[in-house]
């Protein structure tokens, strides 16, 4: 199991009037391969879960797995030296991409920014260069074009690109997004979720997203985390989450909006499933109950 997480808690501010339990006992394992979305309101602990991975959130109790690498918790004090992984291998490994990353460029020149992180794990010289290109050019950028030009002359969407090249450029196994559509146009949002899927299949065969949108979780993600005061709540597969109208009700969760079209469509008389999680699949339903198809 690459990635295995054991009870774990997490406490903000403790012993401070401010304090706030953000996670509570959450166990939770991660498959290989897999395509994770995660869901749940604003202050669920989405963000304080996954920043756990590459231990840029502290583990304080509790037992965190992922391939080699082994953290445990020490009551929120610095690991004991035996519980403490290789950092860089462990952040090479897990390649976390932030919400608005863009506004954490910082160098003077876009190849400057994307090796940055690769640069801080040990990869010099040609490698690095190397890196750098490719990392570019995956993310869908021009290297002639962009590599010598400041990143704060790019638009928006082509600065989400370099900060997420400067991820890639450390060839993580596993990539953690947190919200990377949130603040982009429809069309921006199909490039970014088209580029994750491309990414997955070449580079990081492991995807987790944290994501508000129900419809971007229902087409790309194999298995759906759901969060809410702190708790893990449950995982499913998206066709049966979305086909569980009380659950949604309950967990406070919308429908993908093609879903509730096909449940508006079902309960209008026509015999479509209501589990349907895409356009293709409601047209499918559409011509089958029409009789136009078998
Ligand atoms: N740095 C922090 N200090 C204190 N409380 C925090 C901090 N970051 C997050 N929290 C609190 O922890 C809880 C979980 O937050 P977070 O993990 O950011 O949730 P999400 O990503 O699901 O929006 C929220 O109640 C939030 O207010
Ligand atoms: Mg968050």
């Amino acid at each position: 199991m690459p990635i295995k997480i054991t009870d774990l808690n997490y406490v903000y501010s403790k012993g401070t009037p401010f304090q706030k339990a953000a996670l509570k006992n959450v166990n939770l394992e991660i498959a290989d391969g897999e395509f994770w979305g995660v869901i749940g309101h604003t202050g669920s602990g989405k963000s304080t879960l996954f920043s756990h991975l590459n231990a840029l959130t502290r583990i304080q109790s509790g037992k965190i797995e992922i391939d080699e690498f082994t953290l445990i918790g020490n009551g929120g004090k610095k690991p004991k030296r035996k519980h403490r992984p290789d950092y860089k291998a462990l952040r090479a490994r897990v390649g976390m991409v932030f919400q608005y990353p863009e506004y954490q460029l910082f160098a003077e020149t876009v190849a400057d920014d994307v090796a940055f992180g690769a640069k801080n794990i040990g990869v010099k010289g040609d490698e690095l260069n190397e890196r750098v290109k490719s990392a570019i050019e995956m993310v869908g950028l021009d290297y002639n074009e962009v590599s010598s030009r400041s990143p704060f002359d790019l638009s928006g969407g082509q600065k989400r690109r370099v900060a997420l090249a400067g991820v890639l450029a450390m060839h993580p196994k596993i990539l953690v997004l947190d919200e990377p559509t949130a603040g982009l146009d429809p069309r921006g949002k199909r490039e970014i979720l088209d580029l994750i899927t491309k990414i997955k299949e070449t580079l990081c065969p492991t995807v987790i997203m944290i994501s508000h949108n129900m419809d971007e979780v229902a087409r790309y993600c194999d298995k759906i985390a759901v969060m809410a005061g702190g708790e893990l709540k449950l995982v499913s597969t998206p066709a049966e989450l979305f086909s569980q109208t009380e659950l949604l009700r309950d967990l406070h969760i919308e429908m993908p909006g093609v879903t509730a079209l096909a449940c508006e469509l079902n309960s209008l008389g026509l015999n479509v499933s209501r589990s349907v999680l895409t356009e293709a699949q409601l047209v499918e339903e559409i011509l089958r109950a029409k009789g136009v198809t078998e």
